[in-house]
C-alpha cells in the first residue's frame, strides 16, 4: 500500500516492519502483494473442511505490528467474514478481501465488500468474470477511492477523460503511482458478462451437483464442504485424493484428456518464502495436506453433458485404491 512517503496520501500505511495476515492455501499473488509493500506476510492455517482462513487461529497471529488481514474466499466460498471483522475491529485492523474466486458469493447474508475495507477481484482468463488479465478493487472510503484512481495512473491528478472530455485541463503528478489501469477494451469484454453471471453460476451449480453425485460412492475422492445457507461462487471444483498418489493421478487424468490443475500447493513452502522466512513442512499442516492432495477438475458453464459424464467416469476409474 505504501512504501516510504513517495506514494502520497494513501492513509493505509503498510510498509517495512508491518505484518499482514493471510493463509498459505492461496495463489502466490495474495502474499506477494504484502511483499511489494515491504511488509511481512504472516500465515494462519485454514479450516480442514473448506480451505478458508481458520478465524479461530487469527488472534494468536496478531502482534503489535499487524496492520491488516487478507481473507481469501477459496474456490468461491466465502470466509467467515463476521468473525474476521469482529476480530479486526477489536485490534483496529484493516480487512482486505481476496475475492479473486468470489464475485457471486454470499454467506450469512453478507457479500464481498460488505464487512471489509477493500475487496480485490481478478479478471484473469480462468475466472468467472474474465477479460484475460486485469482486476478491480472496491472500497468503502471516498479518500481511498480517490487515491486509487490516481495511483493506478502514475499518481496523475487528472485522468485522460478529465483532461480531454470538455476543455483541456493540465494534470499534475501528485505522487509516484503505477500503471495499473484496466484498458477500456478489456472493460468492454467484462461489461456484458455482468448480466450473464447469474446464468453461468446456475450452469456451474448444476455441473457441481452432478460431480458431487458422481463421486459420492467413491471413498477415494473427497472434496471441500459447501456451507449450507450460502452461495458458493463456484469458481473451481477441486477434489482431494491420496497425497502419495496425487501426481500420478494428475498425469493419468491428463493422459485421458482432462485439463486438470493444482490450486494450490501451500504457499509458505515455495522457494521464495522458505528461503526468506525459513518456513518448513509442519508449520501449517492443514494447508500442506490440502496442497498435496488437491486436483482441480475441468469446470466451466459450457461443458456438455457428454463431457461431464466423461469427467466423472474418468475420475472414478482413475482414483481408486
Ligand atoms: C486466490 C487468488 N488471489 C489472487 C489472484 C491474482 O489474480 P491475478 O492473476 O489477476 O493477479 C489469483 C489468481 O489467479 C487467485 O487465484
Amino acid at each position: 500500500m505504501h512504501r516510504g512517503t513517495s506514494y502520497g496520501p494513501c492513509h493505509y500505511k503498510i510498509g517495512a516492519g508491518d505484518e499482514v495476515i493471510t493463509t498459505p492455501m492461496t495463489f502466490i499473488a495474495t502474499a506477494n502483494t504484502v511483499e511489494y509493500c515491504g511488509a511481512t506476510p504472516v500465515f494462519v492455517d485454514v479450516e480442514p473442511e473448506t480451505g478458508n482462513m481458520d478465524a479461530s487461529l487469527l488472534e494468536k497471529a496478531i502482534t503489535p505490528r499487524t496492520k491488516a488481514i487478507i481473507p481469501v474466499h477459496l474456490y468461491g466460498q466465502m470466509c467467515d467474514m463476521k468473525k474476521i471483522r469482529e476480530i479486526a475491529d477489536k485490534h483496529k485492523l484493516i480487512v482486505i478481501e481476496d475475492a479473486a474466486h468470489c464475485v457471486e458469493g454470499v454467506r450469512d447474508g453478507i457479500r464481498p465488500g460488505q464487512l471489509s475495507d477493500m475487496v480485490c477481484y481478478s479478471f484473469y482468463a480462468t475466472k468467472n468474470l474474465a477479460c484475460g488479465e486485469g482486476g478491480a478493487i472496491t472500497c468503502n472510503d471516498a479518500a481511498m477511492h480517490e487515491w486509487l484512481l490516481k495511483a493506478r495512473q502514475h499518481g496523475m491528478s487528472k485522468s485522460a477523460a478529465d483532461r480531454y472530455s470538455v476543455r483541456y485541463q493540465h494534470y499534475d503528478m501528485e505522487f509516484l503511482g503505477f500503471k495499473y489501469n484496466l484498458s477500456n477494451i478489456a472493460a468492454s469484454l467484462l461489461i456484458h458478462q455482468l448480466d450473464r453471471l447469474g446464468g453461468y453460476l446456475d450452469q456451474k451449480e448444476a455441473i457441481a451437483k452432478q460431480f458431487d453425485e458422481g463421486f459420492a460412492a467413491n471413498p477415494f475422492v473427497r472434496k471441500p464442504a459447501v456451507l449450507p445457507a450460502s452461495v458458493h461462487a463456484r469458481h473451481l471444483y477441486t477434489i482431494w485424493v491420496d497425497p502419495a498418489k496425487r501426481d500420478q493421478y494428475m498425469h493419468q487424468l491428463q493422459e485421458a484428456g482432462l485439463g486438470v490443475a493444482v490450486n494450490f500447493r501451500a504457499l509458505h513452502l515455495m522457494h521464495f518464502y522458505t528461503s526468506k522466512y525459513g518456513y518448513k513442512r509442519g508449520d501449517f499442516p492443514v494447508s500442506e495436506k490440502m496442497g498435496d492432495s488437491t486436483i482441480t477438475l475441468p469446470f466451466y458453464p459450457r461443458l456438455s453433458q457428454e463431457e461431464v459424464n466423461y469427467i466423472i467416469q474418468t475420475v472414478n476409474t482413475t482414483v481408486t485404491a
